[in-house]
């Protein structure tokens, strides 16, 4: 019997196809717009398709005791919703998900708001959330026998598919924009064995270049334009529901390059309710970037009717992105939901993510944008004190070690960005910094280094 319960749906206009029926850039050959998976027997009410709530439940907890490989993935853990292999047995599993969800206490008593968590994507086996999506996907491209994966990337799923192909024996391809992606998840994809070309563009233009290259060969494209990388990073809106007893926050916070996760997470949250299993979706909100913030600027300008690209510029290396793929999808959970869409200065991401390290966490620089979009939100009354939040950090800490030792060092921002050394933008930082100094190597000298910390 076929695990396999799915299809593919336009999202721009409703056209269906088979799963194996999709073009090798995956656009719809009417439109050209992107597919969404779907489940047509889970429509039926009385269908023998339709998931049972109470039991998936308990299933999907106790598969949390479970030796199999499967049942440890946060992602396969919850397969009933995600069925969109022939055989499950052909997963390819790092054991990713299953990731913690952290109280905050000192941001959150800062900000009055007691209820505020983070759900930390950067705790998968790559260190990225892309982990979820990728052994989704890459499960698809084993099953269909493909011997050649490839992205483009600004870095964190070119670490996670080098990573995942290298576990399923496949070959793979990663372009990223030269010069424009952090240190650590280069060195990710030459480790794992990616045959890695820094081409002199952006990541909008390595995305040119690679969805010319898989129409000519046989390569499987592992961007989130493939349907299947949105059905594994869904997954964390059932781990976060579960983590409420299926109950949903009062927001989630998102932050927005290319703009798949938010649509994942908010197909997540959707297909709960639709099941049954969970009574409401949060409110999503998606954050970017000052830089690089094409979709707020579309919902400002036409409601997310059209999106005009920008040139992106932020330190935020991984949401430098000036022409999102999935687009449409965000703009539609973030309108479905009543959330946000804002953006933040490079000073804010800087300061949000020290605030995230203080707390003993720690994030990537793009994760800290949703802290920053936060205190905006609530600054402008948008989210009450009594409310439940969530924050997505999306990457760990170590992604981009650089950005942070810039930022102890205070090199990081310029005097443009800071507003010079009086403003309250510097006080704000100098309060957040701790600068490795150098001392003799005696106890008088760390002594005094430890009496100017005092009080
Ligand atoms: N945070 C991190 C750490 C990311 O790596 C990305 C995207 C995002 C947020 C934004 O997510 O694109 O789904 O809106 N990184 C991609 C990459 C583009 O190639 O690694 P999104």
């Amino acid at each position: 019997m076929s695990d396999n319960l799915h299809q593919l749906r336009c999202f721009g206009c409703g056209a269906r196809i088979a799963g194996t029926d999709a073009q090798p850039d995956f656009r719809c050959a009417e439109c050209g717009d992107l597919f969404e998976v779907e489940f047509p027997g889970w429509m039926e009410r009385r269908g023998t398709d339709r998931p049972n709530p109470g039991a998936l439940k308990w299933l999907w907890r106790e598969r949390r005791c479970s030796s199999e490989a499967l049942d440890q993935s946060g992602v396969w853990r919850f397969r009933e919703l995600l069925p969109i292999l022939d055989n499950f047995g052909n997963a390819v599993t790092l054991r990713e998900g299953n990731t913690p969800l952290y109280h905050l206490p000192r941001i959150a008593k800062s900000l009055g708001i007691d209820q505020l968590f983070a759900k930390h994507q950067g705790m998968n086996p790559t260190g990225s959330f892309k982990d979820t999506g990728m052994t989704a996907a890459l499960s698809v491209a084993r099953e269909r026998e493909f011997e050649w994966v490839a992205c483009a990337s600004t870095g964190n799923t070119s670490a996670a598919m080098a990573a995942y192909a290298a576990r399923a024996g496949l070959r793979s391809l990663v372009l990223i924009p030269e010069g424009k992606i952090a240190w650590g998840k280069l060195s990710q994809a030459m480790d794992y064995g990616a045959v890695t070309c820094q081409l002199k563009t952006d990541f909008d233009g390595c995305v040119r270049v690679l969805t010319e290259i898989v129409r000519q060969a046989p390569i499987y494209l592992l961007n989130s334009v493939n349907p299947y990388r949105l059905e594994g990073q869904k997954t964390p809106a059932f781990e976060i529901a579960e983590s409420y007893d299926w109950n949903v926050p009062d927001h989630l916070i998102v932050p927005g390059g290319n703009l798949a996760n938010s649509s994942a997470l908010g197909k997540g949250f959707r297909e709960l309710k639709e099941l049954g299993l969970v009574a409401r979706m949060p409110r999503i909100s998606v954050i970017q970037a000052e830089g690089a913030n094409p979709l707020v600027r579309s919902l400002a300008a036409n409601r997310g009717a059209s999106l005009e690209p920008v040139e992106a510029h932020t330190r935020a290396t991984a949401i430098r992105i000036g022409n999102p793929a999935s687009w449409r999808k965000a703009a539609r959970v973030v309108q479905d939901t009543c959330g946000w869409c804002l953006d933040v200065s490079e000073a804010e991401i800087a300061i949000a993510k020290a605030e995230i390290g203080a707390e003993g966490l720690g994030c990537e620089p793009a994760s800290a944008v949703t802290l920053a979009g936060l205190k905006k939100l609530r600054a402008q009354g948008a989210i009450g004190g009594g409310e439940t939040v969530v924050l997505v950090l999306t990457g760990h800490t170590l992604k981009d070690a650089d950005y942070t030792i810039d930022f102890h060092r205070g090199t990081l921002l310029t005097v443009e960005e800071t507003g010079g050394p009086a403003s309250k933008i510097s006080a704000e930082i100098e309060k957040l910094r701790r600068n490795a100094v150098v001392v003799d190597a005696t106890t008088a000298a760390v002594f005094n280094v430890l009496k100017g910390q005092v009080g």
